[in-house]
């Protein structure tokens, strides 16, 4: 089966992509699932065309979609799908976002497929046959070390006030060549993947936003954990990626940034970046 998932897979992506860029073109109407929670009809439109592709192709396959319109399976096999990661960015007219599809069998991963659209980039995986962007193996970055290293991470839209992810942000931009914030993190996890980003991190991520992007990463040579170093689960609180190089450097700035927290030091201070900057 695996070959027809990925090829269902990878059909379905650029169907959902065609969509969002024809709505690309035309005026946003936004609706409002939360105080910054955005979602469009593009979001919907391209739900309901990935959820309709796999439900005729896998009707006894469970699908787990974000807006709502996923179905109950067999309990082996399941689809998880972001049809517009980086609505926000859509909202606005900023061309970086992506449809996400990963496919679990009996609890692993084993396709992940991402498609951005607007450069018209392929991003694809299957478990022990490597990833893919448009057809060409990837691997991650050999970036040895946090100081010579470009991250990336996110922030959520919902319980923002409660995430302590700016404290992060803080001290990773001092001890890094910088952080990103883009604003997708299915494209940030394939960045990682394919060697732009040495690493990636952020809590509370839905299972759709990383499903693909940490297959991605673990067939491109990469790891995907918590900050605790356990191996990472699609629903996780706390998603920590990276070429596996630095990771053990990004685990213990993150206990640092936790130790700050705990002593109540608001914000780390300058001296402590490496450099001194
Ligand atoms: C969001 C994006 C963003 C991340 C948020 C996600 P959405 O997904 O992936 O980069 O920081 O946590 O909710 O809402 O655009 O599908
Ligand atoms: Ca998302
Ligand atoms: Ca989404």
């Amino acid at each position: 089966m695996g070959n027809q998932v990925l090829e269902v897979a990878v059909e379905t992506a650029r169907a959902a992509g065609g969509i969002l860029l024809s709505e690309f073109d035309r005026p946003v109407t936004i609706s409002y699932k939360g105080e910054v929670d955005l979602v469009t009809q593009a979001d919907r439109r391209s739900e309901a065309a990935i959820v309709g592709r796999l439900r005729t192709h896998f009707p006894k396959h469970a699908i787990v979609a974000e807006e709502g319109s996923g179905q109950k399976g067999d309990g082996r096999h399941r689809w998880i799908v972001d049809p517009l990661d980086g609505t926000t960015n859509f909202a606005h007219g900023y061309p970086c976002f992506a449809v996400s599809i990963g496919f679990e069998e009996d609890g692993e991963l084993v396709v992940g497929v991402i498609y951005q659209p607007i450069t018209k980039e392929l991003f694809t995986a299957s478990r022990g046959e490597g990833a893919y962007l448009n057809e060409k193996q990837i691997r991650v970055s050999s970036i040895a070390h946090l100081s010579t290293s470009l991250l990336a991470t996110g922030f959520p839209s919902t319980k923002r006030a409660r995430n302590p992810n700016i404290h992060y942000y803080w001290n990773f931009t001092l001890r890094s060549h910088g952080v990103r914030r883009d604003g997708s993190a299915a494209l940030d996890l394939a960045s990682v993947a394919c060697g732009r980003f040495d690493g990636f991190w952020e809590f509370g991520l839905h299972p759709w936003d990383t499903a693909a992007g940490v297959l991605l990463v673990r067939e491109a040579g990469g790891l995907v954990t918590n900050f605790s170093g356990q191996h990472y689960r699609p629903g996780d609180y706390e998603t920590l990626a990276s070429n596996g190089h630095i990771h053990a450097e990004l685990r213990q700035a993150g206990a640092d940034v936790q130790q700050q927290i705990v002593d109540g030091l608001e914000l780390p201070q300058k001296s402590s970046a490496p450099g001194g900057e």
